[in-house]
């Protein structure tokens, strides 16, 4: 696991978004896996500024990303299918056809876990983007999931809804069910790179550095990867430096 320090947010975007757009000019048909939440912002703004500028281009580019909640709509803010148009999708080139978010609507829910696996089976991933729960989820891959999961619906904790409520107006509204892509479909990436920014995210950092691999801390789960780079902003390493 290579660790990568930033002064801060932006610079761990800006480092990030790079590594990304390197890959993509060396392989336009890259297929990328994407993560929402707020640590990936300021990557998508860069890629963003990048399209515009001409500097890079999506156009050949697929795309599958890691989780939706389960029994939003599409167009609900909070879903992920509408976080990734409004932070992402909309303003690149990318076509929407290209796209791949779990379909978690509640009666589609099984037969979308399988067909979400066997797109990944067809298209393997080629570069993950990964942020981290204050728990170590990645993905929504909560404490105690099994490393060879697939995609599955899983129940959120308490801990994860209570961290997201600030993106809801309320706690009752968070939803207590998501798909997430599995830890073995995430590991199956060729490469994988994590951010990580801010004081909330200094003790998972911490666990992560740590070393000890235990499905107790599901981001343990990356030193069994042979390609992980990890961006982690000065704020992020208080407790590790
Ligand atoms: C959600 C997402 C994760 C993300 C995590 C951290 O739970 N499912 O993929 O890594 O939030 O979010 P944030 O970046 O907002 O701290």
């Amino acid at each position: 696991m290579k660790i990568i320090k930033c002064k801060d947010a932006l610079e761990v975007a800006k480092e990030a978004a790079e590594l990304f757009e390197r890959e993509i000019r060396k392989n336009p048909h890259l297929v990328l896996g994407l993560a929402t939440g707020s640590s990936p912002i300021g990557i998508y703004d860069q890629w963003i500024a990048d399209v515009r500028n001409k500097k890079i281009s999506f156009q050949n580019v697929t795309t599958f990303n890691l989780d939706e909640y389960v029994g939003l709509d599409q167009n609900h803010p909070q879903s992920y299918y509408y976080f990734m148009q409004e932070h992402l999708f909309r303003h690149i080139d990318l076509p929407q056809d290209h796209i791949h978010i779990p379909y978690a609507q509640k009666n589609h829910l099984k037969k979308s876990c399988k067909s979400y696996s066997e797109a990944l089976e067809q298209t393997p991933i080629d570069l993950q983007l990964l942020g981290i729960g204050a728990n170590g989820h990645i993905g929504f891959n909560e404490p105690g999931t099994s490393f060879k999961q697939k995609t599955f619906i899983v129940n959120l904790t308490e801990q994860t809804r209570k961290d997201n409520q600030r993106f809801f107006t309320d706690l009752s509204e968070v939803p207590h069910q998501a798909i997430t892509m599995g830890i073995a479909e995430i590991l199956k990436a060729k490469k994988i790179v994590l951010v990580a920014t801010g004081k909330n995210k200094a003790d998972a950092v911490r666990k992560l550095l740590s070393e000890e691999v235990t499905t107790d801390f599901p981001a343990s789960a990356l030193h069994q990867h042979p390609d992980v780079t990890v961006f982690v902003d000065e704020d992020a390493m208080v407790l590790s430096s």
